[in-house]
């Protein structure tokens, strides 16, 4: 059994410690379904008001679902479709308050309102991105995309 000490405290005391808790978790475990498992259950543990946390990986050109916590959702995301293909294909983060409102919004689950997408890139190679989904309007800020960067720079290192 894991215990993580996580801080209940500001935004950047919260990223700060999932990152440390992810490195702990991954370290030395070179299978990169199971460090995308572990770490979509530990955003779903620690990060609030998500109602989904979890990987796509970038496969011959196409998004494809990889772990995750949350309602099943849809498979495959063209490079360029949607918020996740949006983010892979312009290796940005996507911050969207309102899903409502992003052009091409693909929705899996139909109670999220707002989304956090952060590409995962390692060595100028984009191995997928890391997406959450919130009920809640405009819940992710650029805080939030600082912190999930981290994640990925990380994850980065541990999905080779
Ligand atoms: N909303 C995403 C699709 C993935 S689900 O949110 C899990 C998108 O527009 O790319």
């Amino acid at each position: 059994m894991y215990q993580f000490d996580i801080s209940a405290g500001s935004k950047a005391d919260l990223y700060r410690d999932l990152l440390s808790a992810l490195d702990a978790l991954t370290e030395g475990e070179p299978d990169p379904i199971a460090n995308m498992a572990n770490a979509s259950a530990l955003i779903a543990q620690y990060l609030p008001d998500l109602n989904w946390s979890g990987f796509y990986r970038l496969m011959d050109d196409e998004l494809v679902l990889g772990p995750f916590q949350g309602k099943a959702a849809c498979i495959r995301i063209p490079l360029g479709k949607g918020v996740c293909g949006t983010a892979a294909s312009t290796r940005t983060t996507m911050v969207v308050r309102d899903v409502h409102a992003f052009p091409g919004h693909i929705a899996c689950d139909a109670d999220s309102r707002s989304e956090l997408v952060v590409p995962i890139i390692h060595n100028g190679a984009v191995l997928g991105v890391i997406d959450l989904d919130s009920p809640v309007p405009a819940r992710f800020d650029s805080e939030d995309a600082a912190g999930c960067e981290a994640l990925a720079a990380l994850l980065a290192e541990r999905l080779g």
